[in-house]
């Protein structure tokens, strides 16, 4: 793909940009990468592949030791791809950020939540850009990859990178490059996924992507930071929006009597101007359920108010209550109530055959059932303890509990999980997925 033609680059010619600029491109660079979680160690992983040495910096002590020893924590990281680089001292972790110094280029991937009042909490990232700002010298350059709102790296990094007296663009470079990584996806990863970067200035812009054409097939250059803030924006807001839009097309199929998986799949095969999202028991994950309320946020301190934002984070908040209310009106229809009746979820992480919980709609939906006097239970195969509320559960073996469960709730469709058996076996199947698909049985019902 070609460069966007609103991106001007200027490649330094002279000074501490073109010796950047060579070491980069002769390997002989070192990259320093902060917070080492699920976007950080792929993407160590993938600079360290392309031949350039790594530094990863995190606070965990754990991460760290895990990755000298080249163990992976981050599933689509093998740690037969992580060990050889760690052994061949191509990465190494530590807790010590004084050797940023040391790096010629820091690439910031620490994260960016919501505080209580779902405003950005950038603590982390003025964190780690104060770290960085402490030991900053000519001819380092500085990537934000942690999704944010658009204006951050101008408004928030570079003046405290600047107070060390040091010219961005002629002394240092600066760029935000949005991270896209799909945890779990079996085809698209760090490396043939295309990366968005956006520089402070023109060279800003040339080195930095120098930097990422290492290690991504594809560097798409936009004109500035707070475009490439904006298109990451853009993109998760996008599926958060149409996500709740189907949502509410499955509340209406209800309603009507209609099974909104027929209707997706045939209005699916409209080879153009659709897209097919699907309905599910609310959103997960790091992303899609946090970032908007980072654009709704910066729009608000700007007197617009961000109506689809905020619409949609409404009607998908609300799924995990529809999904408790699915679940009472069935043990309802056998003459039972909520109270006293065993509930067992199916799939805990926030999506397929990933580990992670973060926001998982399932959490909710265990704290609701549990309010309403439901004993809940949960298998999944990815996490085998979870803390809810400062108390631990544990994983039931699955089909002990599924014959056990008045209910089971279907809230990630593992791929693991054999779901004929499982409606076999169940005495009443909510499916919030669609996973029993194929499966006919009086037992299932669809969300
Ligand atoms: N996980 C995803 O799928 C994904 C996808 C795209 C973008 N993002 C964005 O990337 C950013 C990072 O997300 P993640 O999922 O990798 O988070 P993560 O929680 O998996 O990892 C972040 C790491 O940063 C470390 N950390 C926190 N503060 C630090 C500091 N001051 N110095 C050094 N290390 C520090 C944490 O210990 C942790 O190991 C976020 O802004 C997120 O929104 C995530």
């Amino acid at each position: 793909m070609s460069d966007s033609p609103t991106a001007t680059l200027e490649a330094p010619q002279s000074g501490v940009g073109a010796e950047l600029l060579s070491r980069i491109e002769a390997r002989t660079a070192c990259v320093g990468t902060i917070g080492l979680g699920y976007v950080g160690l792929p993407l160590s992983v993938e600079f360290a592949t392309a031949g350039l040495s790594v530094i990863g910096f995190d606070l965990a002590a754990d991460k760290v030791s895990s990755l000298n020893r080249g163990e992976s924590y981050v599933s689509d990281v093998a740690s037969s791809r992580l060990k050889p680089l760690v052994d061949s001292g191509k990465v190494k972790a530590t807790t010590d950020f004084a050797l940023l110094a040391k790096c010629d280029a820091i690439v910031i991937c620490v994260p960016t939540p919501l505080g209580k009042t779902k405003d950005p909490d950038l603590s982390m990232v003025v964190d780690a850009t104060d770290a960085i700002a402490a030991r900053l010298r000519p001819g380092q350059l500085v990537v934000l990859e942690s999704t944010t709102y658009p204006g951050t790296t101008e408004e928030l990094i570079l003046p405290r990178l600047e107070a060390r007296g040091l010219r961005v663009g002629e002394e240092f470079f600066l760029a935000f490059s949005p991270e896209r990584v799909d945890p779990g996806n079996p085809r698209f990863n760090t490396r043939n996924t295309p990366k968005i970067i956006g520089g402070m200035t023109p060279r800003c812009a040339a080195v930095a992507r120098s930097l990422y054409r290492r290690a991504v097939d594809t560097v798409i250059p936009v004109s500035s930071p707070q475009a490439a803030e904006m298109v990451k924006l853009l993109e998760n807001t996008f599926r958060s929006v149409n996500i709740a839009l189907v949502n509410e097309v499955a509340l209406m199929c209800d309603r009507l009597g209609v099974d909104v998986w027929e209707v997706i799949d045939a209005a699916a095969s409209k080879p153009f101007g659709f897209m097919p999202f699907y309905p599910g028991p609310g959103l997960g994950g790091h992303c899609i359920p946090i970032d908007p309320f980072y654009l709704s946020w910066k729009l608000k301190t700007l007197n617009y108010r961000a109506r689809f934002i905020e619409l949609a984070g409404e009607v998908n908040s609300e799924m995990p209550e529809y999904v408790c209310d699915r679940v009472a009106d069935a043990l309802n229809e056998r003459e039972r109530s909520v109270k006293g009746s065993r509930v067992l979820v199916l799939g805990i992480a926030y999506k397929r055959d990933v580990e992670d919980v973060r926001e998982s709609p399932a959490l909710d939906i265990l704290r609701l059932l549990e309010s309403r006097g439901a004993r809940v239970s949960y298998n999944d195969p990815f996490v085998p303890s979870l803390s809810l509320d400062g108390h631990t559960l544990q994983s039931q073996e699955l089909m002990p509990a599924v014959r056990d469960a008045d209910v089971v709730v279907i809230v990630t469709d593992h791929s693991g999980y054999r779901y004929e058996q499982i409606v076999e076996e169940a005495q009443l199947v909510l499916d919030t997925r669609n996973a029993t698909r194929g499966i006919a049985s009086p037992k299932v019902l669809k969300l």
